[in-house]
């Protein structure tokens, strides 16, 4: 949101008040730019991208099979629950980046009976973080279908160097 308004202001200060209006439009929170590889949302939150072809971002492929192999136990196949766990698929129509952090990172427990772990020392979790919020939003968007995506963007140098970094 911060880089959406400030651009939204500079352009309403050069061109008159007028240009709001109009340029709300094209400058819209869909807007998604890819930066080495890894794309994201006019506000700068991390989020997929999904060619005409089918081709995945590496991100959201590598949320794939991170949730598949740390979340899918309780929260189901490709997000979409079970009798034990929500449907993630439904839960990221609402719920903003950053709330699906601290829920990842601190755990949440509503019950006796319903737990979610805290992955905040889980590295295989922790460092993944973006692409699980890329996969997901990209299943509860519609934008990938149920099972492992078929095609994949390379692995991005500036992915492989973070990997190493938060990984140790
Ligand atoms: C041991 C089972 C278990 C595992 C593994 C697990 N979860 Fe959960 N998760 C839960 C339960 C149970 C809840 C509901 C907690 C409650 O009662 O509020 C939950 C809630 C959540 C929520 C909040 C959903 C909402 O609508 O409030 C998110 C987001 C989430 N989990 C993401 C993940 C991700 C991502 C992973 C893998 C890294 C994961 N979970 C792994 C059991 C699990």
């Amino acid at each position: 949101m911060r880089i959406f308004l400030s651009k939204i202001l500079k352009l309403t200060a050069a061109m008159g008040a007028g240009a709001f209006v109009a340029l709300a439009g094209p400058l819209s929170a869909e807007e998604k730019k890819s930066d080495g590889g890894k794309y994201v949302t006019a506000d700068g939150t991390p989020t997929y991208n999904v060619q005409s072809d089918g081709t995945v971002d590496w991100y959201t492929f590598s949320g794939f099979r991170r949730y598949h192999a740390e979340c899918h136990v309780c929260h189901g196949p490709d997000g979409l629950g079970s009798s034990y766990a929500p449907n993630l698929v439904d839960s990221l129509k609402t719920m903003s980046y950053e709330d699906f952090q601290t829920v990842v990172i601190n755990g949440k427990q509503s019950s006796a009976s319903s737990v979610m772990p805290a992955f905040g020392t889980n590295k295989n979790v922790f460092c993944y973080l973006d692409d699980l919020y890329a996969y997901l939003k990209a299943r509860s968007d519609g934008a990938v279908e149920r099972g492992r995506p078929a095609k994949r963007e390379p692995f991005p140098e500036a992915a492989k160097a973070y990997e190493k970094e938060c990984m140790g």
